[in-house]
């Protein structure tokens, strides 16, 4: 096993750094240097012309990676929902002909979103699977797969496959607006050269992260908060579920605008706020955190060098420039590092946390 995870101590901490490799070949030969088009492989220019609205069907991780992937395809103009899958079959909205149901699964085994997918397809929806495993049976059993390729994962907690879901839905999402709306959408361009550019910005954020100095400093802490905007969101639950899943500490993810709501009753010197800046909305984020702040709490601002939350939080995590529909995606980087780093504190067996199974073949 100490073969498999090379220099690294664990192998989730080989798959973190893994992450400009696996988000390279997600993004390998799937945008036309031609014309800046998104080519996936199986489907033709048009293939998703007649969708009517896309449904995505997913659990924990992949479910935050759903709900980014969804969040994007709205941005883009195309009806678009997340939901859990283990809840759709009591909360699916109606399914037709041009519905299309997007099974997002890392294992491709997961029993709850097989189920909701197999629901999908027998109320005549379009089914496609984003996936990391080839021959999986959600990859056999969808009308089309779309493959992340971001190499086996063995740690139980996903790290690198969350970050190549989400690079994955957003080429999809860019090609589903564009087969709808017959053009390009409007942020492709702007979009595109920072895509290309994620490995580089992931490897100068690995070299250089502080998120071990961050995981000492607020060790022994009671609870620990996430919160993020739009895109942000997702990234903030991702955070939290990552951290409780293998630190074994209380974590919650919240919408920024939620925690004056309920949250803020929670508040106090010894529950850090990690807060994710990805230029939506910024200045109302930061008046969130500074609510938490002003009751005791520490921020931790998730942001590039020079943003203004950098001057009134009282720990920082950097994160390279980039579009904001790309932000978060940084800034999950650097939470999952912090979480590495907590646990190992905490002497926690990481790659395998109590209680849990990679793949959860049971619903
Ligand atoms: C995340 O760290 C978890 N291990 C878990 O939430 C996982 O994402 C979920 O069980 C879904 O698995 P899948 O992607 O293989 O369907």
């Amino acid at each position: 096993e100490q073969a498999g995870k090379g220099e690294y101590d664990h192998f989730m901490l080989k798959e973190i750094y893994e992450q400009p490799t696996a988000l390279a070949q997600a993004l390998e030969g799937r945008i036309d240097p031609e014309n800046g088009r998104i080519a996936l492989e199986n489907f033709e220019p048009g293939t998703f012309a007649d969708i009517d609205s896309v449904q995505f069907v997913a659990c924990g991780t992949s479910y935050h990676a759903a709900l980014y992937g969804s969040l994007a395809l709205k941005q883009a103009g195309v009806q678009s929902t997340a939901l859990l899958a283990n809840e759709y079959s009591v909360s699916a909205p109606p399914i037709d002909d041009d519905t299309l149901v997007i099974a997002v699964t890392q294992s491709g085994e997961t029993a709850d979103t097989l189920t909701a997918m197999r629901h999908a397809k027998a109320e005549g929806a379009s089914t496609l699977t984003v996936t990391n495993v080839v021959g999986s049976t959600a990859a056999r059993e969808a009308d089309e797969a779309l493959f992340i390729r971001a190499g086996p994962e063995i740690g139980v907690a996903a790290t690198k496959t969350f970050s190549s879901q989400a690079v994955m839905l957003t080429l999809l999402g860019q090609r589903i607006a564009a087969d709808l709306h017959g053009e390009v959408p409007a942020n492709l361009e702007s979009l595109l050269p920072e895509l290309e550019a994620m490995p580089d910005s992931l490897q100068a954020l690995l070299e250089q992260s502080d998120a071990k100095a961050i995981a000492e400093r607020y060790e022994n802490s009671q609870s620990y908060f996430f919160i993020g905007r739009g895109l942000g969101f997702p990234v903030a639950l991702e955070g939290a579920l990552k951290f409780k899943e293998i630190t074994y500490e209380h974590a919650e993810g919240f919408a920024s605008g939620e925690l004056k709501h309920g949250p803020l009753a929670l508040v106090t010197p010894d529950t850090p706020v990690f807060a994710v800046f990805n230029g939506v909305e910024d200045e109302k984020t930061l008046k969130n955190a500074e609510e938490a702040q002003t009751r005791g709490a520490p921020v931790v601002a998730v942001c590039p060098d020079g943003h203004r939350a950098v001057d009134i939080a009282d720990a920082h995590l950097a994160i390279p420039e980039t579009e904001p529909d790309l932000a978060g995606l940084l800034a999950n980087v650097q939470l999952q590092l912090v979480s590495y780093y907590a646990a190992d504190l905490l002497d926690r067996p990481i790659d395998k946390p109590r209680n849990l199974a990679k793949s959860v073949t049971v619903e």
